[in-house]
């Protein structure tokens, strides 16, 4: 349990780095597993998150080193990985279980995987279904859930796979599993989804198409070890710029941010809310990159419908606390992936905020937040909860900046999914001001 801090009158001030990204992490450690030599991962996320990915290729045989912000991997190939003497633990990581499950589907042994009580409740027939249909298989509980094993097979073949659903997870376990697959695999999105794999895998020197929402992969010769450098991660940039804009006179900076057209979102939708965002692009090789500086200024509500979901999906908790903030109302529709996050983030978002005084109603696809409420504690004191998601701990922490009275957290260790030193980095610039 800690306390939070509310922001002195004079804002929030200086410069911030946000730790790697957690979606680039998570592949760069995949694709050095498998890639031939050695790839060496510059400003790696370590967070608990990424830190289970990392213990899977460790059961897996793959000698893995790092220091505080460095991975090295020294990798095997795809068919060179040995039998783990125990099952997989995933925690509470989607992205571990769902693209391993794509990764590792053409392995001679069986795995068994596991994760925490939240990932046990997160659907995998969206990935097990597709895969299926590739010759992939898998023992779901009750068809659905972890704990699973993804079954010894020696076959995959190649589908053309129409995306139900808009997901980055379900789509990069397909393209991991056609990498390995017979014929051609073409995966076709309604919507574009995070195309972290998809870069990846050319920076590996594998070939991939994508043409207007058609992505197409083969089987790929060796792949081979490279250096990456992991952007900062945009996801948790958002809290800063969204405490930026929503805590009066605050000015700051977030340094080297990944700007990826595919995950951008939360820019264009707080541009849409009327920010001015002055983003300072960085010439990079890879993922593009900017600095982004970000005023205390005021927003105005906006509609946000399915369109607007996937490149912003893990932003939606904290645009809804700058809504809470804005003049008239904010409407999120199409936005029923919420419902299938680390928690249920509609519910969790609205449970959260309103005991702050927010006015949110809930709708089955999203929320409609009735703006201009200033934040207080009911009664001068309020207990808020991560519910075990770190993206709600955060939320949390950044309407504490703006809220009258004492607010006090639990679950706070959740945070350390994505951004293990968020407090301080929180209070870096809380603290500047007030020197
Ligand atoms: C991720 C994709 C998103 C996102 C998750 C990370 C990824 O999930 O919510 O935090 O790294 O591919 P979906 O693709 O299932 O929406």
């Amino acid at each position: 349990m800690i306390k939070l801090t509310k922001a002195s009158k004079t804002g929030l001030h200086g410069e911030i780095t946000v730790p790697g990204d957690k979606s680039i992490s998570h592949r760069a450690l995949m694709f050095g597993a498998i890639a031939d030599g050695k790839t060496v991962i510059d400003n790696f996320l370590m967070s608990d998150d990424v830190m289970h990915t990392m213990g899977v290729f460790r059961a897996l045989g793959v000698e893995i080193n790092h220091t505080e912000s460095q991975a090295t991997v020294i990798g095997k190939g795809l068919t060179n990985f040995k039998a783990p003497s125990a099952g997989l633990d995933m925690g509470n990581s989607g992205t571990s279980t769902r693209l391993l499950m794509g990764l590792l589907s053409k392995q001679p042994f069986d795995l068994k995987i596991f994760g925490d009580s939240s990932l046990s409740k997160r659907p995998l027939r969206r990935v097990a279904d597709p895969l299926s249909l590739m010759h992939a298989q898998f023992e779901l509980t009750n068809e659905e859930f972890l704990p699973a094993v993804i079954k010894a097979n020696n076959e995959l073949t190649g589908i053309i796979y129409h995306m139900p659903v808009a997901s980055a997870q379900v789509k990069s376990a397909i393209l991991l599993a056609g990498m390995q697959a017979d014929g051609e695999t073409t995966v076709i999105e309604k919507l574009p989804s995070r195309d972290h794999t998809e870069r990846m895998l050319r920076q590996f020197g594998g070939e991939i198409k994508t043409e207007g929402g058609v992505i197409t992969v083969k089987k790929q010769p060796q792949l081979n070890g490279q250096h990456v450098l992991v952007p900062s991660d945009i996801s948790s940039a958002a809290f800063f710029m969204v405490a930026g804009l929503i805590t009066p006179n605050s000015d700051i900076t977030i340094k080297k941010v990944g700007v990826n057209p595919t995950r951008d979102g939360v820019i264009k939708l707080l541009e849409r809310m009327g920010a001015k965002i002055l983003q300072n692009a960085i010439p990079s090789d890879g993922e593009p990159l900017a600095d982004i500086t970000i005023k205390a200024q005021t927003l105005k509500g906006i509609e946000i419908t399915a369109a607007d979901i996937p490149s912003a999906v893990d932003e939606l908790p904290i645009l809804a606390l700058a809504a809470t903030q804005a003049v008239g109302d904010t409407i999120i529709s199409g936005a029923e992936e919420l419902r299938v996050k680390e928690t249920d983030r509609i519910a969790t978002v609205i449970s959260e905020l309103t005991k702050l005084g927010a006015n949110i109603e809930e709708k089955p696809d999203g929320m409609v937040i009735h703006g201009g409420t200033s934040l207080h504690a009911e009664n001068g004191s309020a207990l808020l909860d991560s519910h075990g998601d770190h993206r709600i701990g955060m939320m949390n922490v950044v309407a504490s900046l703006i809220t009258e009275g004492d607010v006090v957290l639990t679950g706070e260790e959740a945070m350390s999914v994505s951004y293990p030193g968020f407090m301080e980095d929180i209070s870096s610039i809380i603290e500047r001001d007030s020197l």
